[in-house]
């Protein structure tokens, strides 16, 4: 069924995993990433960046791509449909509006006082129809979409205190390092922080740029409050492979779905190894 992330991420916390957030891109995504769920018994967030939404037509055909797959693929797992950096409070409300059931705001990029204003705007909203919210503090690296940030800047501890109190937000992104993206060497996490901000935020923490970080900063991670882990790109370039293996193998080949279809299969593979590393694979 169709939940928020309230739920899934208390229990996450609770019982010492993660849930992947891992973003679709178009309709084949979304399907591998269902399936791979519901195979697992793991919840499952599918993240939705406004790129991919403009892309794949709308923050409505979305939802009901996403409703209809459900339905067709009998899915029994937890999913939410969570607007991924949302960029200002119209759109968090747009997304709300079309059915989303989780929404993150970003405006880690504005001043703080701001921040807290657009994210207080959005929980309002949010939570008056049972939608929950994250919200970012400091710079993720690298590129997202629309999102580029020119350099990583740490969250700051006690800034994450008072914007969990002030904001009421279900879940909170510090930026400690994290990058968009393929990482540049090893990444190199912030555990110190993560480790005080989990003592005193009282939120499940969310990790950007799931790919590419080892597994050994994954649990370390997790058991520092992370109850939600995104991940992009390391589908997209798993699948992207298996989509040049395919057209290389046979070049005469032109039905897209003997391209798209492999791809799927990668996407999904890709994500099972995910929820197994998590640790969110039978916690549905
Ligand atoms: O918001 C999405 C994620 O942070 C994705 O990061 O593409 O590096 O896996 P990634
Ligand atoms: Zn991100």
């Amino acid at each position: 069924p169709l939940v928020s992330m309230t739920e899934m991420l208390k229990k996450a916390n609770a019982e010492g995993y993660a849930v992947g957030q891992f973003n679709i891109n178009n309709l084949e995504y979304t399907q591998a990433i269902l399936q791979a769920a519901e195979e697992e018994k793991s919840p499952v967030i599918l993240g939705v960046s406004e790129g991919a939404a403009r892309y794949i037509g709308g923050f409505k055909t979305v939802v009901k791509m996403v409703e209809g797959l459900l339905e067709d693929y009998k899915i029994t797992v937890p999913v939410a449909i969570h607007l991924d950096h949302g960029s200002s409070f119209d759109k968090c409300k747009e997304a709300i509006d079309a059915g989303f059931t989780s929404v993150m705001i970003d405006a880690s990029h504005d001043p703080f006082e701001q921040n807290i204003e657009t994210t207080s705007k959005v929980v309002e909203y949010a939570h008056s129809k049972g939608v929950s919210v994250e919200a970012e503090l400091g710079t993720v690296g690298g590129q997202e979409d629309d999102v580029i940030a020119e350099g990583v800047i740490y969250a700051d501890v006690d800034e994450c205190k008072e914007l969990v109190e002030r904001t009421g937000i279900d879940c909170l992104a510090p930026a400690l390092g994290s990058v968009h993206g393929p990482y540049k060497g090893e990444p190199n996490l912030g555990f110190k922080e993560m480790e005080a901000i989990n003592k005193i935020a009282g939120v499940p923490l969310v990790l950007h740029g799931g790919t590419g970080i080892p597994t050994a900063d994954i649990q370390k991670s997790i058991s520092f409050g992370t109850a939600k882990i995104n991940v992009n790109t390391e589908n997209q370039i798993s699948s992207t492979k298996t989509v040049r293996e395919v057209l290389a193998a046979d070049t005469e080949v032109y039905d897209p779905r003997k391209f798209l279809g492999p791809m799927r299969e990668t996407i999904k593979k890709t994500v099972i190894g995910k929820m197994r590393e998590f640790g969110s694979s039978q916690k549905a």
